[in-house]
């Protein structure tokens, strides 16, 4: 009698994929990562005890990073900006390290990835110490070498993450910028005792919020992926912190269903765009909670309208319950409500589904897809 056993197999614990295991995990990435890191209503995140000075006395902070985790520093940003006060901006590691960025002893430098040992950023890093600015690195990976490059480092408790296409990490990657801005906003007096203990309510929320999408529209969504096997070319559009999980889920189609798929802020739309929108074309839309920001709703329910008016096929990623997408969307794949700032967290779990769906339905790799690697230790 002989027991065949597959090692692979045995750590996917099941799961036809490392993809669809760490998708599923997304709500204890979330959760762990926010474990430990709170004290008497307010976010303390130990690892950066006794930087206060450092924090008080910065006047800029630049994040860097490459692909995903990129785009969760965009979305870093809007916290770290309405939080902590303090100008940031965002840019690609590849990019900040060629052309001499103006950064000194006053700009704090935030690294974000999730393996620590992507070339690109780690040379930004070394770049940024280099010219006397202070490094951050908010990193998944134990030991990995860019935080071992940091001055400081804060830790995502993602836990491994084996498919090339990075999910859980992302909801972790954006989880830990909001601690950071949290942390940040307490150090410098700028979030009043009210907000931390919200923010941190809502933080502690969003795992059920994360199950509650895998349980209710998992299966609709996988239905979706299958009934577009087909498709050629896909948009994506969001505002606000809309615009980077519009990015975040072209990238993910791109790299795993090798279908041509972009990312665009809405309003950029009618500055170009729009020119691309046929009849039949499907295109993503990640609506704002009406109740949360009117304002930006309304904005994004008019897009739908004008794409929906040239023909377009509209998928609304909205808020359970928003009946003013439900007259113009083909499909609606609901999120629960959560304060606008958090939203990019749940609203990124449906494109994640999607993505797996649809490389799924075209019988592709969904763990390693064609020309990828994992960790990309090359400049
Ligand atoms: C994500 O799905 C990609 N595989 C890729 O963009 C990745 O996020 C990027 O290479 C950065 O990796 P890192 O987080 O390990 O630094």
């Amino acid at each position: 009698f002989e027991v065949k056993w597959d090692a692979k197999a045995a750590e996917k614990g099941g799961w036809p994929s490392f993809m669809a295991k760490e998708i599923s995990e997304e709500p204890e990435a979330v959760a762990n990562t926010v474990l430990g890191r709170t004290r008497d209503g307010q976010v303390v995140i130990p690892e950066l005890e006794g930087l206060d000075d450092l924090f008080r006395g910065i006047s800029r902070i630049v994040i860097v990073g490459a692909g995903t985790a990129a785009y969760s520093a965009f979305v870093g940003k809007y916290a770290i900006e309405q939080w902590a006060r303090i100008p940031v901006e965002v840019e690609l590691a590849h990019e900040f390290r060629y052309r001499s960025p103006l950064v000194g002893p006053d700009v704090l430098v935030v690294s974000i990835s999730q393996s620590g040992e992507t070339m690109d950023t780690l040379m930004a890093v070394k770049e940024a110490t280099r010219l006397g600015a202070k490094t951050l690195s908010i990193c998944n990976t134990q030991g990995a070498t860019i935080p071992r490059e940091s001055d400081a480092v804060v830790y995502l408790h993602a836990g491994p993450e084996v498919a090339v296409a990075s999910t859980k990490a992302f909801v972790a990657q954006i989880t830990g910028l909001y601690l950071f801005a949290l942390h940040l906003g307490r150090v410098r007096g700028t979030v009043p005792a009210e907000v931390q203990a919200e923010s941190i309510d809502e933080l502690n929320t969003l795992p059920e919020k994360i199950r509650w999408i895998l349980e209710n529209e998992q299966e609709h969504i996988e239905q979706l992926a299958h009934w577009m096997a087909d498709t050629r070319s896909v948009l994506f559009l969001g505002r606000h912190v809309g615009y980077p999980i519009a990015l975040e889920g072209a990238l993910k189609l791109k790299e795993i269903s090798y279908i041509h798929a972009e990312g665009f802020a809405a309003g950029e739309l009618k500055h170009g765009p729009i020119a691309l929108v046929e009849p039949g074309l499907p295109v993503f839309v990640v609506v704002p909670s009406p109740s949360g920001a009117p304002e930006l709703h309304s904005k994004v329910v008019s897009n739908i309208q004008e794409i929906r008016a040239r023909g377009a096929r509209v998928i609304a990623i909205a808020e359970a319950g928003d009946a003013a997408v439900l007259p113009f969307a083909d499909e609606v794949l609901r999120i629960p409500l959560a304060e606008p700032l958090f939203e990019p967290i749940l609203a990124v779990v449906p494109l994640h589904i999607f993505a797996m769906g649809l490389a799924n339905a075209k019988g592709l790799d969904v763990d390693q897809p064609r020309n990828l690697a994992k960790s990309v230790t090359v400049e």
